[in-house]
C-alpha cells in the first residue's frame, strides 16, 4: 500500500498497481483533456487507469472525473462521453452529469459555437453512493412564505385529505450545475481546478475519516481540500514539478493552521 496523506510521484497506473483492491471512499480528478496540454509530455492509459479506478473503490464509494472535449476540424471529439460510457461498461453507475459552469474562454476552437464554458464533472459510482450529503445553499426565491400541502389518503380507510400550509426554507439543494471561478491562488501548475469545486465534491461524497484519491493530482487541490475536511488523502501525479508544488501547498496548509 503506498503511505497515506502524501503525493506519490510516478506513472497512476504503476502507483495504482501497488493500492489494495476496495480501499478508496472517493476519487476527485481531472485528467488531460485530449491533446490540448501535454503537462511535460506524458502518457496515461484511460482504460488502465479506469479499470484500477473500480478496482481500488469501495463498494458505494464515488468517482468525479473532470474533463471536457478538444475542438477537432469544427467537431467536439466526444471523449468525454466516451470515457463516461466505459465507465458504465464497466458496471459502473453514471449517478449524475453535472456542470462546471466557468467563466467563458472563447469559442473553443469553433468559431461558429457559443463561447465556451462548461465542463463535464461526471459522477460514477460502484453501486448506491454510501455517502451523499448533498449541499443546500441556494437560496429559495419563495423563502419565508407558505405553501399548501395535501397529507393523508382519500380512501374510506385512511379518511379524508387535510390540507397543510408548509413553510418554504431559506436554502434549498443545490443544482447539478455549480458556478465556479477558475481561481488560481497563485498556484503555477498551468491547469489547477477551483479549490472550492474539490472541496465541495470531498464534502458531498465522503465523509471525515475516509480515503480520497487524485489520480492526476497536478498541483495537489484535491488532496490539499481533503485535508482541510479531515479526510485522508493520496494524490498520484507523474511530472515532478507538479508533485513539488502540491507538497509545498499542503505543507503550507499545517503553517497556516497552527498560525490559527
Ligand atoms: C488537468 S491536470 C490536473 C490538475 C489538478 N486537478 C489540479 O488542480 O492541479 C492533469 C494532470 O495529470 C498529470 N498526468 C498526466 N499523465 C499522468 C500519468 N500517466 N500519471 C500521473 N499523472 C499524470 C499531468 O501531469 C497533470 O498535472
Amino acid at each position: 500500500m503506498l503511505e497515506l496523506n502524501r503525493i506519490h510521484c510516478g506513472d497512476n497506473c504503476d502507483l495504482l498497481g501497488k493500492m489494495p483492491r476496495e480501499c478508496v471512499d472517493l476519487v476527485v480528478t481531472s485528467p488531460p483533456y485530449d491533446d490540448l496540454r501535454t503537462y511535460g509530455g506524458h502518457s496515461w492509459d484511460f482504460f488502465g487507469v479506469a479499470w484500477h479506478l473500480k478496482r481500488v473503490l469501495k463498494p458505494g464509494g464515488v468517482i468525479v472525473w473532470v474533463v471536457a472535449d478538444a475542438t477537432k476540424d469544427g467537431s467536439e471529439t466526444g471523449s468525454s462521453m466516451e470515457q463516461a460510457l466505459h465507465f458504465k461498461r464497466l458496471g459502473l453507475n453514471l449517478l449524475d452529469t453535472m456542470i462546471w459552469n466557468k467563466p467563458p474562454a472563447g469559442a473553443n476552437g469553433n468559431n461558429d459555437a457559443y463561447p465556451q464554458s462548461a465542463e463535464f464533472m461526471f459522477v460514477v459510482t460502484k453501486g448506491k453512493p454510501k455517502t451523499s450529503n448533498r449541499l443546500a445553499d441556494r437560496r429559495n426565491a419563495w423563502a419565508g412564505t407558505s405553501t399548501q400541502t395535501t397529507s393523508g389518503g382519500r380512501s374510506p380507510k385512511y379518511g379524508a385529505a387535510s390540507k397543510e400550509r408548509q413553510e418554504i426554507p431559506e436554502f434549498g439543494l443545490r443544482t447539478n450545475v455549480w458556478d465556479m471561478d477558475k481561481s488560481r491562488e497563485g498556484n503555477e501548475h498551468p491547469a489547477p481546478f477551483p479549490f472550492d469545486l474539490a472541496r465541495d465534491h470531498i464534502a458531498t461524497w465522503s465523509n471525515p475519516g475516509d480515503l480520497v484519491l487524485d489520480p492526476f493530482s497536478g498541483s495537489g487541490t484535491t488532496a490539499k481540500a481533503a485535508k482541510e475536511l479531515g479526510r485522508r488523502f493520496l494524490g498520484l501525479e507523474i511530472n515532478p514539478e507538479y508533485c513539488a508544488i502540491a507538497e509545498r501547498r499542503i505543507a503550507q496548509q499545517v503553517l497556516e493552521l497552527e498560525a490559527v
